[in-house]
């Protein structure tokens, strides 16, 4: 009987795309899919490390692993992501920290090294598949398992140089690396014949890429050139990037909202706080005055453009005056979705280093609630502007009698699929629906299929 694997996937987009490779070498060394832990040889999970909270769920892992393998002797569990730092190997061979922390673990990698995974792995299991495996280049040029294909997600690069004070990024995923764009439009391609109608590109600065095959006659920043390239593409109709850092955002990428079929009217710009005296302890290297003048821009050429933004509440130093200019500016400037974050202070970074994480868990968390709650007001009267109108939604999943997906401003909208058979059902994901919008919620948008694909 075949080996089965469980690879469970944490934090952002970059590892579930990363977890998409893992499952082509696994696949070709004839490791077959299963859902639950209890039924798995395999367990690999592929971890984030942003928060401390994010590492300690993996640690919690430790006593179910060891009733599991009690029960299944054959079981073996790897860990990959942003947890692994320093170097990839088998327990005994390898120095790193992992090992100390959870003993139930077998090996580790790195995602760069994830061709070392066929032959870790042939040493804890008989496997087979080697010829399968054995030209497997770099990790980003092992095609994608794509687990979704109303959700692509396709790495243009990966690490950062950026060394925002509160962040592991750089540390976790080494130094910024950019791909080709030949490499990239292939992807791009092989996903689009697939059936893939939206591709995110995913990187942690998508602004700086640079890769080796850059036109140098154009007067466009790389990754412009990237999505005229990627805009060409037959059967795309959607793109959109993650993430944007705003000290690099270019006058030529706002130029093309409005100007290439496939951009969408969204975009993630990440701010981190409000307030000028943060973004400086923060070394954000760009004020919020910059921040405002990129959105009113992006609205001068899309002005129903949904913005949302990423912010930390409680980082080092912060006074209520501080986090009130975080709030005001959510509400002033009308950002439709805000992921708010608890400041937790990683190891190693500028600020564990150099500042003191001072601000109270109690404070913390009742910014967190204020400001979640603020943006609650603007996300709902921004959905507004749907109700009654026809929008088009890409279903991602089937849930509960109802079928989800997002509009191209990147809301998600639901519609009853009552009657519908599982399998009828299922053909929908990775398809458009027009939706006529009847309900709009804080959070998302409801509405009936105003007719649905044959
Ligand atoms: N490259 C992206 C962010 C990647 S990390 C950027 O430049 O914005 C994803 C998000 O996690 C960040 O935007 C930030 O809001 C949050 N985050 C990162 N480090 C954090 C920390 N130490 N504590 C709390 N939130 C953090
Ligand atoms: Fe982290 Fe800053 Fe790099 Fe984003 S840009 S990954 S926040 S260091
Ligand atoms: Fe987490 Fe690594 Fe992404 S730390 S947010 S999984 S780059």
């Amino acid at each position: 009987m075949a080996l089965k694997y469980v690879i469970q996937t944490y934090g952002c987009q970059m590892n579930t795309s990363d977890s998409e490779r893992i499952v082509t070498v696994l696949e070709k060394m004839g490791y077959k899919p299963c859902e639950e832990f209890k039924d798995a040889d395999l367990i690999i999970l592929n971890t984030c490390s942003v928060k401390q909270k994010s590492e300690d769920r993996i640690y919690g892992f430790g006593k179910q692993f060891r009733e599991l393998k009690e029960k299944n002797p054959k079981l073996a569990v790897g860990i990959t992501g942003c947890v692994i730092r320093k170097a990839s190997g088998l327990r005994h061979e390898c120095e790193e920290e992992i090992f100390r922390t959870m003993e139930t673990v077998d090996f580790c990698f790195r995602i760069k090294d994830l061709m070392m995974l066929p032959d870790m792995l042939r040493k804890l299991h008989p496997v087979k598949g080697a010829e399968n495996v054995k030209d497997l280049l770099s990790y980003f040029h092992i095609d994608p398992t794509i687990g979704n294909i109303a959700q692509v997600f396709i790495p243009i690069g990966s690490g950062c140089n950026n060394f925002c004070a509160y962040c592991i990024v750089p540390y976790a995923r080494g130094r910024e690396e950019s791909r080709s764009m030949a490499e990239i439009l292939d992807e791009v391609k092989k996903a689009a014949k697939r059936g893939a109608k939206e591709i995110n590109l995913v990187g942690q600065n998508v602004n700086t890429y640079k890769p080796s095959d850059e036109d140098p006659k154009s007067k466009e920043s790389p990754f412009a050139q990237l999505l005229r390239k990627i805009d060409a593409v037959k059967g795309v109709d959607r793109l959109r990037f993650y993430t944007v850092h705003p000290k690099d955002m270019t006058d030529d990428i706002i130029n093309l909202y409005g100007t290439l079929r496939t951009m969408t009217p969204h975009l993630h710009l990440p701010v981190q706080s409000g307030s000028n005296s943060v973004l400086k302890r923060m070394n954000r290297l760009y004020t919020v005055e910059r921040f405002k003048e990129l959105v009113a821009k992006m609205r001068k050429r899309l002005p129903h453009m949904s913005i949302s933004t990423d912010i930390i509440v409680g980082f080092c130093g912060e006074t209520e005056e501080e986090f009130m200019e975080s709030y005001n500016l959510i509400q002033d400037l009308k950002i439709d979705l805000v992921y708010v974050s608890k400041y937790s202070e990683r190891e190693g970074t500028l600020a564990a280093r150099t500042l003191k994480d001072d601000v109270p868990a109690k404070v913390k968390k009742d910014r967190f609630e204020r400001l979640t709650d603020g943006m609650m007001h603007v996300s709902h009267e921004y959905n507004q502007q749907f109700l009654g109108k026809t929008v088009q939604v890409l279903v991602e999943r089937i849930r509960k009698g109802y079928a989800d997906g997002k509009i191209p401003e990147f809301k998600m909208c639901r519609f009853p699929i009552k009657g519908m058979s599982a399998a009828k059902a299922n053909k929908l994901i990775g398809q458009y629906v027009d939706v006529k919008v009847e309900k709009a919620l804080e959070w998302a948008l409801e509405g009936k299929a105003v007719d649905l694909p044959k």
